[in-house]
């Protein structure tokens, strides 16, 4: 580094000098390129997207925009579907740039730097990253062997001032979901527990009418999978009405762009058909257990989303991974000591899953 980077990085703020990038799913380009194959032959089930694509409707909804004026900063139509689609009051929701963006707002909304925030770990990593990014101090609870969570552990934490506990429910990669009996007690210890239900529109289990008992409480959702818009960046936040208007407060006044907004729009209107093919991609993860179930040196943790965890019982994930890449199947490997001999792979079309099987019993 030259004279000059330093003297910039010195003038950083320190705690954001040391984060490394997310590492996020790379292009289909990039992947076919390190497996040495062409981009036509790449097969993605590594980052649990919809395999079908965005529907022609909401493709349609895309062309004519109004693209020369800025977005409702309230998001007035947006939140009116949103509320007709999860059958809550208006005012008890919010947008985002994604998911992700919510988990940013929360952070910002909550939590004062060297604060603690909780994850239950191997869980969704941006709860870690924007942990690190907003300088709170990062409690990661080891899930037990089943992947269910800790309570005690999580019950102590909470006690020693932890500000807000994030949840993924299912949870990625381990795909195993929270009961309400286990949301009750988070709630009941009084930190703001945030849920991400990211997969609800695969599991079907909600914790959403907990809200009008647990002002602590909010949700978490998103269209990047169900709806197959993930690169249009769509989430929201279900929450208290005061929880709701001070996240309105402090967003960024445009998060949600026209384009994001025409077709989450769209998508909910049409959901009828959206929520067949995600029932259609938990078919497909059934077929994927059932071809598990016959390789002896294979298996799986039961799933509710639209992805599974799998295990190799004779080979590291790595080789696995390079194995199946060589095939042009693009898996999730995790670098996590606790998933060194598994995979997580996402719910593909019909053909996608055949591929994929015919790949895993070749080298399993
Ligand atoms: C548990 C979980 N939460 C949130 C997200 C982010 O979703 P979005 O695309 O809406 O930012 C993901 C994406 O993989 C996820 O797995």
């Amino acid at each position: 580094m030259n004279a000059k980077g330093q003297d910039i990085q010195r003038l950083m703020r320190k705690h954001l000098v040391e984060v490394a990038t997310y590492s996020g799913v790379d292009p289909s380009e990039e992947l076919a390129r390190s497996a040495g194959i062409s981009p036509d032959e790449v097969i993605r089930l590594n980052a649990n997207e919809n395999p079908y694509g965005a529907p022609h409707e909401v493709v349609e909804a895309l062309s004519g925009l109004t693209l020369h004026l800025y977005p409702d900063p309230e998001q007035r139509r947006l939140r009116k579907e949103i509320a007709a689609y999860t059958g809550q009051p208006v005012e008890r929701v919010v947008a985002g740039a994604g998911g992700d963006e919510i988990i940013e707002l929360l952070l910002r909304l909550f939590v004062e730097p060297g604060e603690t925030v909780i994850d239950c770990d191997p869980t969704f990593g941006m709860y870690s990253f924007s942990a690190r990014v907003a300088a709170a101090e990062l409690v990661s609870i080891p899930r037990r062997d089943d992947w269910s969570i800790d309570l005690e552990a999580i019950a102590y934490a909470a006690q020693n001032s932890a500000k807000i506990l994030f949840l993924a429910s299912p949870n990625n990669p381990t795909g195993n979901s929270v009961t309400e009996r286990e949301a009750i007690q988070l709630l009941e210890m009084g930190l703001i527990v945030a849920i991400d239900e990211t997969y609800y529109e695969f599991s079907g289990n909600t914790l959403a009418h907990l809200i009008g008992d647990y002002d602590n409480l909010t949700i978490l959702r998103s269209f990047s999978k169900w709806a197959g818009i993930a690169g249009l960046r769509v989430g929201y936040a279900i929450g208290s009405e005061t929880l709701v208007r001070h996240l309105i407060d402090i967003k960024q006044p445009y998060n949600v762009n026209v384009a994001a907004e025409a077709a989450a729009i769209t998508a909910m209107r049409i959901s009828r058909r959206l929520l067949e093919r995600a029932d259609s991609l938990v078919q497909q993860r059934r077929r994927i257990e059932r071809a598990i179930d016959g390789i002896p040196e294979m298996s799986y943790y039961p799933s509710e989303g639209n992805f599974l965890l799998c295990r190799f019982e004779r080979k590291q994930s790595r080789q696995a991974y390079e194995e199946l890449a060589r095939r042009g199947v693009f898996v999730r490997l995790f670098s996590h000591p606790r998933l060194e001999k598994c995979l997580r792979i996402s719910s593909g079309t019909p053909e996608q899953t055949g591929k994929l099987l015919e790949a895993l019993a070749d080298i399993a």
